[in-house]
C-alpha cells in the first residue's frame, strides 16, 4: 500500500485492515506511517521510501519479493499550474512518482504474484480528459490507466487481477479544486469502498466511482476533445 499516510491511502490501509489484511504501510512521512500502525494495532508494518526516488523505489521493490496478495499503487502527486510557468524539475518528478514507481513496484509485485493476487493502480478521471492547469499529472494518469488495461488483460490467464481505479474529486488535503461541487466531492472512504467491492468482484479494468463520476466520464468522452479540454479548462 502505497501512499498510505494521508488521504485516499490511509483510507486503503484503514479498510484493508478491517477487511483482515496485513498492511504494509509505503510513505515518506515516518511519524505519520507511526501514527497510521498506532492506530491500525499489531500485525501491520510500514516503510519509510520516497518512491521518486532510485533508493526508495528500490527498497520498496525489495520488499514486494514477500508474499503479498495485493498491491495498492496510491502514491502521487500533482503539479498545478501551466506547464511552461512551473518548474521542469517539478514536472519530472511527478513523472517518476506517478508513472516510474507504478511501473516498477507492478513489475516487482508481478513477478511473484500467484493466482486470486489483485493489483490496484491509482489513475484518476483526469486520465480520461486532461485538465488545463494539470498537464503533466493528467498525463501521467492517462498513462497509469492505458498501462492498466493492458495488464488487466495480459494477466486474467495467470487470475491476477489489475485494475485502475479512477476517482474524481475527493476530499484529501491536497486537493485544491475549490471551484468544484460539493454534490461531486466524495470522500476517501467512498472510494476506497467502492475499489474493494471491485476488487472483490473482479470488476475492471478501470473503475470510476461514484455515479456523478461516471455519468460525467461517460458524457465528457462522448464531446469532441477540443471541447471536452476547453470545458475543462
Ligand atoms: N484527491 C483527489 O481528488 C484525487 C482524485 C483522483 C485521483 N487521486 C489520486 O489518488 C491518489 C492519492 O491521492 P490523495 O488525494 O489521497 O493524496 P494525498 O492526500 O496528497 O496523499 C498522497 C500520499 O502519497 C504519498 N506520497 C507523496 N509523494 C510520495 C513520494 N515521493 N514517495 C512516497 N509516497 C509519497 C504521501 O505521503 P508522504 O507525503 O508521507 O510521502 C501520501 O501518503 C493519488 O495517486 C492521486 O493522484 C486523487
Amino acid at each position: 500500500m502505497t501512499g498510505a499516510s494521508a488521504g485516499i491511502g490511509r483510507a486503503f490501509a484503514t479498510m484493508l485492515a478491517a477487511a483482515g489484511y496485513s498492511v504494509t504501510a509505503v510513505a515518506r512521512r515516518e511519524d505519520r506511517l507511526a501514527d497510521l500502525m498506532t492506530a491500525l494495532g499489531p500485525g501491520h508494518d510500514h516503510l519509510v521510501a520516497d518512491l521518486a526516488t532510485a533508493d526508495g523505489l528500490r527498497a520498496t521493490a525489495d520488499r514486494l519479493a514477500g508474499p503479498y496478495t495485493l498491491l495498492v499503487n496510491n502514491a502521487g502527486a500533482a503539479i498545478h499550474g501551466g506547464f511552461a510557468e512551473t518548474s521542469l524539475e517539478d514536472s519530472l518528478a511527478v513523472m517518476d512518482l506517478n508513472c516510474r514507481a507504478v511501473v516498477t513496484l507492478a513489475h516487482a509485485f508481478l513477478a511473484g504474484a500467484r493466482p486470486g493476487s489483485a493489483l490496484v493502480n491509482v489513475s484518476s478521471t483526469l486520465g480520461f480528459t486532461p485538465k488545463p492547469g494539470l498537464g503533466v499529472y493528467s498525463a501521467t494518469k492517462a498513462f497509469v490507466t492505458s498501462f492498466s488495461e493492458t495488464l488487466w488483460h495480459e494477466q486474467k490467464a495467470r487470475g491476477v487481477h489489475v485494475l485502475a481505479l479512477c476517482p474524481g474529486v475527493t476530499a484529501t488535503e491536497s486537493q485544491r479544486a475549490s471551484d468544484v461541487p460539493a454534490w461531486l466531492v466524495q470522500t476517501p472512504e467512498d472510494v476506497v469502498a467502492r475499489a474493494l467491492r471491485a476488487v472483490h468482484r473482479r470488476e475492471g479494468p478501470t473503475v470510476v466511482p461514484g455515479r456523478h463520476n461516471a455519468v460525467l466520464t461517460a458524457v465528457t468522452g462522448l464531446l469532441p476533445r477540443r471541447t471536452a479540454v476547453s470545458l475543462l479548462g
